[in-house]
């Protein structure tokens, strides 16, 4: 199963005065059976990358693509356990992390 970012933004907050825009059109892809390395400065958006790749975060704008379903800011949130039983994160300290495949 391949993960597809496509023009992927996203804000914290929106709307609030704490809005705070992290990811700016994000294009990427993971490939199944691959080893990928998230590297950026702290505060840069690794962690936020992260939980959109099992829908704990949904993209402002954009989509995401995890194997079959298509993640919008519009998907629902029922229906998404299918997703995070095959994609857990694993957070093992405050700003560590790791996705397991089952
Ligand atoms: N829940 C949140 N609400 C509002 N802003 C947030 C939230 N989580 C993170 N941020 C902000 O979003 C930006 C990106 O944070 P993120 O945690 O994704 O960065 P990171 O690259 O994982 O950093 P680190 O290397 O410190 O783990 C930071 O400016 C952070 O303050
Ligand atoms: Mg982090």
């Amino acid at each position: 199963m391949d993960i597809d970012f496509e023009q992927v933004n996203f804000t914290y907050q929106p709307g609030s005065p704490f809005e705070q825009r992290v990811l700016y059109n994000i294009d990427m892809t993971v490939k199944e059976g691959t080893y990928n390395a998230l590297v950026g400065h702290t505060g840069s958006g690794k962690s936020t990358i992260l939980q959109h790749l099992n829908a704990l975060l949904k993209p402002t704008s954009g989509n995401v693509k995890i194997g079959e379903r298509t993640i919008t800011s519009e998907t629902n949130n029922k229906n998404l356990k299918p997703i995070r039983k095959k994609l857990e994160l694993f957070f093992s300290s405050l700003n560590h992390s790791c996705l397991k495949k089952r």
